[in-house]
């Protein structure tokens, strides 16, 4: 069918709006998988949208598709040993060229030994060496992935903030039809311009996230506070950071360590935070007060310890200032003010008070009531319930995992 002049002008100004990956660099990294083949159809999407994309194979890749192939669509030569003739591959420059190292397909073997840090291909060592996010697509057999070994190792690569793409269920090369497929390169295109759409929408935003407790002092000696461990928080602000943004971390007392790349702010008091909070808010794009601030505080500090023999029956409390409150009366409309609920009953309706009270744009509930979520675990049970009143459910996940899902709902309804 002949096609009109404007229609073939049209095409072309979508194609010029539709590059999605001008200027990326992407690192590809090929394993040994029969999915290998659709490798080379996923670095020529990746080309075609702009990306400047390398490709690093490991040795059995080889077996299943031609560095040739894998050189000529991506238009560089393809690394796969440590040495070539005379030639080292500098595998440190090859980690800090990438914006993105995506390893399409991740065999099990090659997930088990990035959870491990063996390092004895030029892949690994290149993986290693990288400073920048990893996403992986991964491929291999049905029971293969389902094992609890390679279950793990995804689990503790995923709490390393490392994207996973997939698999899917469908036909596998061994005969099977089950989970383990590798997603289509379409998808993974799709998944690969998304994470550059976030870390663009996050690149110079400010975000700021209060986590842990806060201590209230009665004497030299003693105080008041609560279980939070600070995990959810500290959790919440790496994520952040991973996705491009400029983290101001404010935490009460805590056993975690500092994450690097963030600034960190130590406080002890409900008071000290709330003047942390103060400063640092009227600069910041988007707030998350995930710390579990006293309610109340001692109405005095005795200045020496309180001594047994004075029998006190009673400590004086009166109300610490609600931070969150606070800062919802002061937010400007381009600000983005996330709260946490911790209820132990009818979470929802108290959840929806708070977020309608507090002026918030989105609110995570914790329920104590859900096993495996709370304090001092390592997972959690969260509904979301956005400004419209939206209420999303989440099952129960580790606490890195319930932070993506905090920071891709506070993405959705943060608009710039
Ligand atoms: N919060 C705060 N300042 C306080 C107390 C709480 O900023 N003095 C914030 C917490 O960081 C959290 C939210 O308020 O984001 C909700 O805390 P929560 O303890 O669940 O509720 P409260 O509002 O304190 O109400 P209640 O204890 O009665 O449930």
């Amino acid at each position: 069918m002949v096609k009109s002049t404007t229609e073939i002008l049209l095409r072309k100004i979508n194609n010029i709006i539709t590059v999605k990956l001008s200027g990326k660099k992407i690192l590809l990294g090929v394993t040994g998988s029969i999915a290998a083949y659709k490798s080379a159809e996923l670095c020529r999407l990746l080309v075609k949208e702009g990306a400047g994309v390398r490709v690093i194979m490991t040795p059995p890749a080889s077996d299943f598709i031609t560095p040739l192939t894998l050189s000529v669509v991506s238009k560089n030569p393809v690394l796969s040993e440590f040495t070539s003739g005379n030639n080292w591959n500098n595998h440190v420059e090859a980690g800090l060229w990438a914006d993105l190292f995506l390893i399409a397909p991740a065999s099990a073997n090659t997930i088990a030994k990035m959870n491990a840090g063996i390092c004895d291909n030029l892949l690994l060592a290149v993986y290693l060496s990288a400073r920048c996010p990893v996403m992986l697509a991964p491929a291999m057999d049905h029971d293969m992935y389902l094992h609890a070994s390679t279950q793990q190792n995804i689990l503790q690569l995923k709490s390393r903030n490392h994207i996973f793409i997939g698999p899917s269920k469908g036909e596998l090369a061994s005969g099977l039809t089950g989970e383990g497929r590798m997603e289509e390169p379409e998808v993974i295109l799709d998944a690969v311009a998304d994470f550059f759409l976030r870390s663009q929408k996050l690149k110079g935003k400010k975000v700021l996230i209060t986590a842990g407790p806060t201590r209230e002092a009665i004497d030299p000696v003693r105080y008041i506070s609560n279980r939070s461990s600070g995990k959810m928080g500290f959790a919440i602000a790496e994520t952040f950071y991973h996705q491009g943004a400029d983290v101001t971390l404010i935490a009460g007392p805590n056993n975690l360590t500092r994450p690097s790349g963030i600034s960190y702010i130590s406080v002890e008091s409900a008071e000290e935070m709330r003047n942390a909070c103060l400063d640092n808010f009227n600069d910041a794009d988007i707030t998350i007060m995930s710390a579990a601030v006293a309610d109340f505080t001692p109405e005095t500090i005795a200045e020496n310890k309180i001594k047994k023999s004075t029998a006190v029956s009673n400590i004086p409390l009166i109300p610490t200032v609600d931070i969150l409150a606070e800062l919802g009366k002061k937010k400007k409309p381009s600000q983005f003010l996330t709260g946490f609920a911790l209820e132990t009953e009818n979470g929802v309706n108290y959840a929806l008070d708070k977020l309608r009270k507090k002026n918030l744009d989105l609110i995570v509930l914790n329920t104590l009531a859900d096993e495996g979520a709370g304090f001092s675990t390592d997972t959690n049970k969260i509904t979301i319930i956005d400004r419209k009143e939206n209420i999303f459910e989440y099952p129960l996940k580790s606490k890195k995992q319930v932070a993506a899902d905090i920071v891709n709902k506070i993405l959705e309804n943060y608009h710039a």
